[in-house]
């Protein structure tokens, strides 16, 4: 049994804030953002709009677009690390919305790798026959985590969510490959909110409040390990499943940087027109990105039946990951 992708859809906040509109608080500008990180716009959750609401949306695009109800999914995977709610999980609450009645439903938290690792858990339960029709959800509202006067990580994230319907048909699965480092987490953090009691000192509230919830990354860091591990893990990908680059139509790489994709780009010696770019316009949506970059491709006929196409996610953890995708 394998996976099929049958429908797609994706929501982005209407709310645009362009590089210009952060250069009022924080001392950047529009040249510096677009050279280091090809990001021009990202769009940023309204007061109602919240995980839970756009993973919503999505979802029920991407439903519409498979041509499917909502009863039809026995299991919904919302990949977050930015969920507006501890408890119940996002994905009850998208389930709730739409009326997935006979869905089973969890959420995934691995960051910037989480939609590829939704995709991969539905994956097996398909091929293990335990469940047939998936909606995988990747939602995110960053700008809640966001360090607002941090020039060096505010910059890069926004909000958005992206959503796909999984099948299972007849062949055989295309095997996925993934890694983990929890030695090198220390790149990219953002302290939970349940470390209450541990942040404050004698005199009580504790400066260290101002770094709840907020992100934050050694940038050089994570850009060495995304420039080397991701041609890694593609390569890895291709000959775990007998392929060479030449069968592969496209890259969806996870929206972290241009500088990023057009290193892997480079040192896979591919051309960068295989690798679809939008994080000029929505800036890095963590999860959502990869769902919401084959909702943009899917929607303006960029794929074609019987295309190869390799996703590959990476980020905090440090998790990395890659599958090929036969659309
Ligand atoms: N505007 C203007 N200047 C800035 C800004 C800014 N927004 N941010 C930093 N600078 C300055 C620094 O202060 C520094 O100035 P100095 O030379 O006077 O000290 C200078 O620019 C260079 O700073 P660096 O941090 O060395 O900048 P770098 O070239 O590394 O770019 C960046 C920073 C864009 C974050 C880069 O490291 C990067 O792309 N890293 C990858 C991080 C990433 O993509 N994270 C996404 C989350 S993880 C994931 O999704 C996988």
């Amino acid at each position: 049994m394998k996976g099929k992708i049958c429908g797609t859809g994706a929501y982005v906040p209407q709310n645009r804030m362009d590089n210009d509109q952060i250069a009022t608080f924080v001392d950047t500008n529009d040249e510096w953002i677009k050279e280091r990180t090809g990001v021009e716009a990202r769009h940023i959750a309204g007061t109602e709009e919240t995980t839970v609401s756009m993973a919503v949306m999505a979802g029920k695009r991407a439903l519409a677009n498979a041509g499917i109800t909502a009863e039809e999914i026995d299991l919904l995977i919302v990949s977050t690390t930015s969920s507006n709610l501890i408890l119940p999980c996002t994905a009850c609450e998208v389930q709730k919305e739409l009326g997935a009645n006979r869905a089973t439903c969890f959420d995934l938290s691995a960051a910037c790798t989480g939609f590829l690792l939704a995709y991969n858990t539905a994956l097996a339960y398909l091929n293990s026959g335990v469940y047939h029709t998936a909606l995988l959800i990747g939602s995110e509202c960053l700008s809640n985590l966001m360090d607002w006067k941090d020039r060096g990580t505010c910059i890069l994230f926004g909000d958005g969510a992206g959503a796909v319907v999984l099948k299972g048909t007849d062949g055989d699965m295309y095997f996925p490959v993934t890694h983990s480092d929890g030695t090198k987490g220390e790149a990219l953090t953002c302290k939970s909110r349940h470390d209450w009691s541990n942040l404050y000192d004698d005199s009580g509230a504790s400066a260290m409040q101002d770094q709840m919830h907020r992100i934050g990354m050694d940038g050089q860091a994570v850009f060495r390990f995304a420039v080397k591990r991701v041609p890694e893990i593609i390569g890895e990908v291709l000959t775990q499943n007998h392929m060479s680059k030449e069968d592969i139509a496209l890259y969806v790489l996870h929206q972290a940087n241009k500088r990023i994709v057009e290193a892997v780009a480079k040192r896979l010696d591919e051309p960068i027109e295989k690798f679809p770019m939008n994080l000029q316009e929505y800036g890095n949506t963590s999860s959502a990105s990869i769902p919401i970059l084959l909702d943009d491709l899917h929607q303006s006929g960029k794929l074609h039946e019987g295309d190869k196409l390799v996703l590959a996610g990476f980020g905090a953890g440090l998790t990395w990951g890659a599958v090929i995708v036969e659309w």
